[in-house]
């Protein structure tokens, strides 16, 4: 792929530790070529106290860029203008320059949403939703549900005290949240959708994030880890014929989202997708 270097070339960065696994420079750039933009991705290993210096410092010379694990939380506070999406997560994962002003949105949000929306054929309204996790990603998935008014939405953690946190952040919504202390306990039934939004499945030896057992069923799931050969718990719902889904979409759409932050056009999706591994 040839992509144009001149003066004017704006720079784009990743910034996160570790981002040497990253899929984003493979499809953003592909998406800054077909779009014809002078611009160039880049991941950036960094550490959190160097986040707030690298976000004033590339987008006042023009740049732009996204920000993974574990500095979400720093860019949050780094930004000078923050949508709705990063004061509710206390997250930020994309940042750029408006009117000589840092903004930074959290795109997850919108990612998330738009992957359940491609695995359910339309938004999660009035859905029953299985919420595994209780960190950044989960806090993400949380705020999309309650935009798409979801009904309901259990939120299982191994660690309680984290999850009554979370549910605490976005309480007084419309949407009932729960915190399930004990699925087996809860006598919680079938679900809609269940989403997992721990880190589990992301070495291949890690237990499932839930066990696929007939008390606790789901018609959809949605795993925010992603995988090459997608995830077990995502394999394995497949194998019973249980439509599912790992975090390949979601990171494609909040790249998509980003996109059309900083550039200000539609993101060639078809071209980003295609420059993703093949499935
Ligand atoms: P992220 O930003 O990717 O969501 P995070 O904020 O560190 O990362 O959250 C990680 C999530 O994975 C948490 O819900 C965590 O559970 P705890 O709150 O109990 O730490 C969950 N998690 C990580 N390792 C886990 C494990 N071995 N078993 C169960 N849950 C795990």
């Amino acid at each position: 792929m040839t992509l144009s270097r001149t003066s004017g070339t704006r720079l784009v960065a990743l910034l996160g530790d570790p981002v040497r696994h990253s899929l984003s420079p493979t499809f953003q750039n592909a998406a800054f070529h077909a779009a014809e933009l002078d611009a160039i991705y880049v991941a950036l290993r960094c550490d959190a106290a160097d986040v707030p210096g690298l976000i004033a410092g590339l987008a006042r010379a023009g740049g732009a860029g996204n920000v993974t694990v574990p500095h979400k939380r720093v860019a949050a506070r780094a930004v000078e203008r923050a949508t709705a999406a990063v004061e509710r997560t206390g997250a930020c994962n994309t940042f750029w320059l408006e009117s000589g002003v840092v903004c930074g949105d959290n795109t997850d949000v919108v990612g998330f949403g738009r992957a359940v929306e491609d695995l359910l054929g339309g938004p999660p309204r009035g859905a029953r939703v299985l919420l595994i996790g209780a960190g950044g990603a989960a806090g993400a998935a949380l705020c999309s549900l309650l935009d798409e008014q979801a009904e309901e939405v259990l939120i299982l953690n191994r660690t309680h005290a984290k999850a009554r946190a979370l549910a605490e952040r976005f309480a007084g919504s419309t949407t009932r949240i729960h915190i399930a202390e004990d699925l087996e306990a809860s006598d919680a039934g079938n679900f809609d959708l269940a989403v997992n939004a721990t880190s589990l499945g992301l070495r291949p030896d890690d237990p499932l994030p839930m066990e696929i057992d007939a008390r606790v069923t789901a018609d959809a799931v949605l795993d925010m880890v992603y995988s090459p050969r997608r995830t077990r718990w995502v394999r394995e719902h497949l194998a019973r014929g249980t439509r599912a889904s790992d975090g390949l979409e979601m990171l494609l759409h909040q790249g998509a989202a980003a996109f059309e932050r900083w550039w200000g056009i539609p993101a060639p999706i078809p071209v980003m997708r295609a420059a993703l591994p093949p499935r």
